[in-house]
């Protein structure tokens, strides 16, 4: 069947779907499509992606969970017998960088990094970072409440999380514009449709930061700090420390997943409170009322869209028969959305008090940065809006050409 979209045909029989993922019709509000998907075809073979996709909640979440399906499968295969693609030699910097990122590894090896960083990042150590985290946020809005007008995303979201998680880290305020282009460089290599060039400037930046965090070690290991990298250099798991490319891959890891999103995600929450048209008194009333409106932002407009998982043993899903190496997307962003799981799931209602959305994800990759992330937003948000009580649109925002990542391009603001 067709739909009322251009860019989008289902075939529901077949559970297969045509979507134009560079159509900004669809990147640009990418909730109407997902919603046409709960009704037609949650489960789907993405013809351009030639993947299979799962957006129900019930199913992304119980999928994120299985043990049957990994971030990872080199550790129960090798290439060969997968018929995989050997590394590129121009990606060389890049993969070292990753080889020992929590995001690539499972269980054991996942454990044991997460379990060395993991205390860090705990809500009883985060909740401590509140007076920093509010005295950074309103010294940058003392930097342009007098101008009448901003550019939130530069002047604002773009320096926020980057200077936290590098002072967590232990790295100087100073690197956070370097930081920030190494790390565009490199997640470039999660978008669809990355070029050659983007491979080689992600493998560039890779290196760069690589030597720069080596530099960083160098010093701490002569002149210990209080502070995470320190901290992982010195801690001991079951009599082991951590190796110097384990203590780069989780340092990049951090840093890089440690703020991109949660730009994108300041962005992405103060447009919908300011679409929504409603009153903001009541979202930011007290405690529980900020973190009930952080969290139906995050729902109704999560800033990662997709992430992906092998098959690690031949499984059945919903019909469809995965064998070991197979992988299988995850829309969380569509899960969000399910009305099995959430009533008028289209609409941003701040109160809504219906149960987790999956934007920080579920199971052992569980975001560890919820906590700061969550601490960022329910600062930073209501800050916003009281301190500039008759913000704005200036502009409407276009969405960043970068599907799946949903973020803006620009933020302008006026009052
Ligand atoms: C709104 C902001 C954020 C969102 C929506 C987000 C989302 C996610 C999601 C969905 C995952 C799981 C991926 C998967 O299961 O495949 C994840 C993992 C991760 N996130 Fe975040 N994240 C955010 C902010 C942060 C921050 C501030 C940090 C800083 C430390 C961070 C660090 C990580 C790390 C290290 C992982 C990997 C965890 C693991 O594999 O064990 N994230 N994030």
């Amino acid at each position: 069947m067709t739909t009322s979209f251009s860019f989008m045909t289902i075939d529901a029989a077949a559970r297969r779907v045509s979507l134009d993922a560079r159509d900004p019709a669809f990147y640009g509000d990418p909730n109407p499509v997902y919603a046409a998907l709960h009704a037609h075809c949650p489960t789907f073979f993405w013809e351009e992606q030639k993947l299979w996709y799962v957006s129900g909640y019930d199913q992304v979440n119980a999928l994120l969970r299985d043990r049957r399906f990994g971030r990872q499968i080199l550790h129960v295969a090798s290439r060969e017998a997968l018929g995989m693609a050997p590394p590129l030699p121009h990606l060389r910097h890049f993969d070292a960088a990753e080889a020992w990122s929590l995001l690539e590894l499972e269980p054991p090896e996942h454990t044991r990094l997460r379990t060395l960083v993991n205390r860090a990042f705990v809500s009883r150590q985060i909740e401590r970072l509140t007076p920093e985290i509010t005295a950074l946020a309103n010294r940058l809005i003392d930097g342009f409440v007098k101008d009448g007008r901003v550019e939130l995303l530069s002047a604002f979201a773009d320096v926020l999380p980057v200077t936290m998680i590098a002072r967590m880290i232990g790295i100087p305020d100073e690197m956070g514009p370097q930081l920030l282009k190494w790390s565009h460089a490199y997640v470039r290599m999660y978008m669809f449709g990355r070029t050659e060039t983007d491979e080689h400037a992600a493998d560039r930046a890779a290196a760069e930061f690589a030597d720069y965090v080596r530099t960083v070690i160098a010093e701490r290991r002569a002149r210990p700090g209080d502070d995470l990298l320190t901290h992982m250099i010195h801690t001991e798991h079951k009599g082991q420390f951590l190796s110097e490319d384990e203590l780069i891959s989780t340092t990049i890891v951090l840093l890089n997943a440690g703020h991109e999103a949660t730009v994108h995600q300041i962005g992405n929450a103060v447009r919908s409170i300011l679409d929504s048209g409603l009153p903001v008194g009541p979202m930011f009333a007290d405690g529980r009322a900020t973190e009930r409106t952080v969290e139906e932002c995050l729902r109704i407009s999560a800033p990662v869209h997709i992430f992906q998982r092998y098959a690690l043993e031949e499984v059945e899903l919903d019909g469809i028969r995965f064998r070991r190496g197979d992988k299988v997307a995850l829309i969380l962003a569509a899960a969000n959305l399910d009305p099995k799981k959430f009533s008028d799931p289209l609409t941003f209602r701040p109160a809504r008090d219906e149960g987790p959305n999956l934007s920080f994800g579920a199971g052992i990759h569980f975001c560890i940065g919820a906590p700061l992330a969550r601490l960022e937003l329910a600062i930073a948000l209501p800050l916003l809006f009281k301190r500039l009580p008759k913000m704005r649109l200036a502009a409407k925002p276009a969405v960043k050409d970068v599907y799946h990542f949903h973020g803006l391009e620009r933020l302008d603001l006026a009052w």
